[in-house]
């Protein structure tokens, strides 16, 4: 099948280079020229692991294609709008990147072209976006919401191995062509859920606001175990054997963060009150992640009775989650913040989302060094905050971390490390939830 993708963020552009690598023709279109040459030459603008070999064999074997124009939307059988919704103030998604993505093809729509609504899109978007086209154009068109599942730091893998693909159409000719490009993903199982435009954008939400659920809830048995002295790796465990349960998203930490969990939670909550309702377990969610992005924190504060001025932190790891340089809505933004509004200064470490860190803090004007050995970051530090956690700080060499440090004391957000053993070392540890 022809296809073009509109956005090259990190949906589009592993939807573009995964339907390519399965032998479809995909033209990945973006309004950046620059960015556009960049992904000519084989550069992908993204950190995301295995993305970038794969859009370099596809594009050198012809099946993927960059443009900065819209000329392919005319062979294009189906066209995935795969742009941004950001939050606006006040939770709702903005949609003008969708509207004008639009505008954009509307020239280049032809009879029978099936625009398909990959981006999160509040619930009755799809059938706006209908409303919208159908304005502009005599051509018969098809819209159809096809979410996305995809995780950041295992993309590719998610696109190649998919759950469920959700297919929200109104005409079942216009499903039936989208559910054939998934065709590879049925063979064993069926894997496509048909159903209408608008239960496909609830079910995004409700997937999306449900996981958030799940790790606010165990933030806050975290922070009970805490206060009542069991640990919640213990408690994890013990209901994770419950199959009603399950035993993914369980895991305590600095609050979550990532471009999808913090927009789409407010996004729900919007459209509830937007429909004169409450969403109340997801304000509630919303609410619990930003105590625990300052949990953290208030442990170092209680460590060292309030007074952190002239003191030094390290944090080891900025990005909102292991395996990608994305650092929006990251934890690491607030706890640097706290500690810097507390007079202490700030380092970091982070393999890959350094330099984005960097750059956010200085708009901010929140002072911080950056550190490209993890250990050389501790030198005469007064404390290492374990804020992402990325495969090189599970197994430190905690020789080395206790010499650095002016007193040995960790801040475990993530729960990396065994607690008798850390202890034993002789540091002190504070991690989230583990009664020590
Ligand atoms: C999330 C969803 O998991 C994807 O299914 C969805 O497609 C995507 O949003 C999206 O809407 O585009 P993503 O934001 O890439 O994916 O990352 P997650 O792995 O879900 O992690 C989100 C946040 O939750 C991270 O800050 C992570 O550290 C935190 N988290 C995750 C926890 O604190 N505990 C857990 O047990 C799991």
């Amino acid at each position: 099948m022809k296809l073009s993708i509109i956005g090259t963020g990190y949906v589009g552009l592993v939807t573009g280079t995964c339907f390519a690598e399965m032998g479809h023709d995909v033209t990945c279109i973006d309004i950046d020229a620059a960015k556009v040459e960049r992904m000519k030459k084989g550069e992908c603008p993204i950190y995301e692991p295995g993305l970038e070999p794969l859009m370099q064999s596809n594009y050198k074997e012809g099946r993927l294609h960059f443009a900065n124009n819209y000329d392919s939307v005319t062979k294009a059988e189906a066209i995935f709008l795969a742009v941004g919704t950001p939050s606006s103030d006040d939770g709702q998604a903005d949609l003008k990147y969708v509207f004008g993505a639009c505008d954009s093809i509307i020239p280049y729509l032809q009879d029978g072209s099936i625009v398909v609504v990959k981006s999160t899109v509040p619930v009755g978007t799809g059938n706006k976006v209908r409303e919208y086209i159908k304005g502009k154009t005599n051509k018969k068109f098809y819209v159809v919401n096809n979410p996305e599942f995809l995780k950041e730091g295992s993309a590719v893998d998610d696109f190649m191995k998919p759950e469920r693909i959700i297919i929200g159409a109104q005409e079942i000719e216009a499903a039936q062509r989208i559910d054939d490009l998934y065709e590879p993903f049925n063979r064993q199982v069926k894997r496509t859920i048909h159903m209408s435009n608008i239960s496909a954008e609830m079910t995004k939400y409700a997937a999306n606001c449900f996981l958030a659920t799940k790790i606010s809830f165990m933030n806050e048995v975290a922070r009970l175990c805490d206060i009542v002295g069991a640990d919640v790796e213990e408690v994890r465990h013990g209901i994770s054997t419950d199959s009603r349960i399950g035993s993914q998203f369980l895991y305590p930490g600095p609050g979550y963060g990532g471009s999808c969990f913090p927009k789409d939670v407010k996004a729900l909550v919007f459209t509830a009150k937007e429909h004169g309702a409450r969403f109340k377990i997801v304000e509630a969610v919303e609410e619990v992640n930003k105590e625990q992005k300052k949990y953290l924190v208030s442990k170092v504060k209680k460590h060292f009775k309030d007074d952190l001025k002239g003191k030094t932190f390290v944090l080891w790891g900025t990005a909102f989650k292991a395996n990608t340089d994305d650092i929006r809505e990251t934890p690491a933004i607030d706890t640097a913040i706290a500690l810097h509004q507390a007079g202490a200064k700030v380092r970091f470490h982070d393999p890959e989302a350094a330099d984005n860190f960097e750059k956010l803090m200085g708009q901010m004007n929140i002072p911080v060094d950056q550190f490209e050995n993890k250990y050389d970051a501790l030198n005469g530090a007064d404390g290492l905050l374990i804020i992402t956690e990325w495969k090189q700080y599970r197994a430190p060499d905690f020789e080395e971390i206790k010499s650095r440090l002016k007193t040995p004391i960790i801040f475990d957000g993530r729960n990396l490390y065994n607690t008798k053993k850390v202890l034993e070392m002789g540091f002190t540890y504070y991690a989230i939830g583990k009664a020590i």
